[in-house]
């Protein structure tokens, strides 16, 4: 009988928080580091919506509640959904979950079994991946090219489809490419869904970068495509768009009251609840009429920096860098850059082993760090099946311009680093 149960084995992760052992250790030795691995605005949670919590704490509610989340709080969700999706949505089958992140893991256990297939986006959330291993899941990646801005054509889709699909996830605005789903895909992708799909297939719609879009662009969702809100698990939260990421506030509405209930079941027997006095100031989020021109500052700041960064990148020998739609993220391909250093081949040099634990942009990211004090994250971060011969970064713009112009440049001076990596993997940096 071994200690650890051998499910834990095909749990993933997610490598943008792992990474601050690395950061630490870095800062430890006296470096300066530009930190561009996270994905969390570097603004704070607005004045109406903390001060809503701490009234809320001061009057006493800081007790266990619904589980399902607080009426008041879901009947806002409700509204916000009705309002900008044109669906009917009803506060009974909407469940309050601590972030957007646990919904995933819900919605595997609650409708997949092992040997199913769930279809999921990579480059993608990590999550993604980890949760549909683990509960053993077959995982069919969707491949999303650069070519075509990251997006997918329903034909894409299409082939991926077989009678043991069970689950298909979706993510637009996207982590990690900032690609976005315009209304003319999402119509295609439904009107596959219903010709391929049986009614007891459920799309997963990841929509927590709904606030976060560029260039006038207007957020769509799977669940306004007729015939897709009966087959959708509908998610997002306060994180993104309200720079709410440590409260730990998100949402799912659910197709049905009966599926509700599984995910309040779940929430009962992991979290209990989310604590009341959060849930009242993520509803002062939505009924404030303060806080559509706090996400709109917000917003513009992001989509400034994303035209600076995106030239900038394109400016450095080896880079090319999609503009990015939404989210706050940059995903250049760095394959002329690891080229160029000499990346790839120190790669091939590996023994087959160590080649299995790293990837070249892992190898590239590592190098950044260590050497040049650029944290930003790898391709395999974002899925690892199948990402063979692909070479990305991802560089969070939720940092100020001035750190972002600063990580820009080392990234750039990296590049011309030639020796340096070469020294760096002869010492026996780290690889991943
Ligand atoms: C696509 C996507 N979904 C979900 C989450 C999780 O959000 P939360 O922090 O609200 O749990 C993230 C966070 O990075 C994300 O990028």
């Amino acid at each position: 009988m071994s200690l650890i149960a051998s499910r834990m084995a095909s749990l993933g992760t997610e490598n943008a928080f792992r990474l601050g052992t690395d950061i630490a250790a870095c800062v430890e030795r006296g470096m300066d580091v530009v930190k561009l691995n996270l994905g969390e605005p570097d603004f704070d949670s607005a004045e109406h919506i903390n001060r809503e919590a701490i009234a809320q704490i001061e009057a006493g509610n800081s007790h266990y509640t619904d589980a399902q989340g607080v009426r008041s709080f879901r009947e806002a969700i409700a509204r916000h959904i009705r309002e900008t999706r044109g669906i009917e949505a009803d506060a009974d089958r909407v469940v309050v979950t601590p972030g957007a992140k646990p919904p995933i893991g819900f919605t595997m256990l609650a409708y997949v079994e092992p040997g199913d297939e769930v279809i999921y986006p990579s480059p993608g959330f990590p999550i993604y991946e980890s949760w549909v291993t683990f509960v053993g899941a077959k995982p069919v990646p969707l491949h999303l090219s650069e070519e075509r801005g990251f997006a997918f054509t329903a034909e894409d889709l299409a082939r991926l489809i077989t009678e043991r699909t069970k689950v298909v996830l979706f993510n637009s605005p996207s982590n990690p490419t900032g690609g976005v789903l315009s209304k003319a895909d999402l119509e295609g992708i439904a009107a596959v869904v219903r010709e391929r799909c049986r009614p007891d297939v459920r799309l997963y719609s990841d929509e927590v970068y709904e606030h976060i879009l560029f260039d006038g662009e207007a957020h769509h969702s799977i669940a306004s495509e007729d015939g897709m809100a009966e087959r959708t698990v509908l998610v997002s939260g306060h994180s993104k768009g309200f720079a709410m990421t440590g409260w730990r506030l998100g949402w799912a509405l659910l197709p049905t009251r009966e599926e509700a209930n599984l995910f309040k079941q779940i929430n009962i027997n992991v979290v209990s609840c989310v604590p009341p006095f959060i849930q009242e100031a993520g509803r002062v989020a939505y009924e404030s009429a303060e806080t559509p021109a706090t996400v709109e500052r917000m917003v513009r700041a992001f989509e400034e920096r994303r035209d600076y960064v995106v030239e900038a990148l394109n400016g450095i020998d080896g880079v090319t860098c999609q503009n990015p739609k939404g989210a706050f993220y940059v995903f250049p391909n760095v394959a002329g850059l690891c080229r160029r250093l000499g990346v790839l081949d120190a790669f091939e040099a590996l023994p087959e082993e160590r080649r299995r634990s790293t990837c070249p942009s892992a190898m590239l990211q590592m190098f950044l760090l260590y050497r040049h004090g650029v944290a930003t994250m790898d391709r395999n971060s974002f899925g690892r099946i199948g990402a063979e011969g692909q070479h990305y970064l991802r560089l969070s713009i939720a940092t100020g311009m001035d750190r972002l112009r600063e990580g820009v440049r080392r990234v750039a001076e990296a590049g011309e680093d030639r020796e340096g990596f070469a020294s760096y993997v002869e010492e026996g940096g780290k690889l991943r």
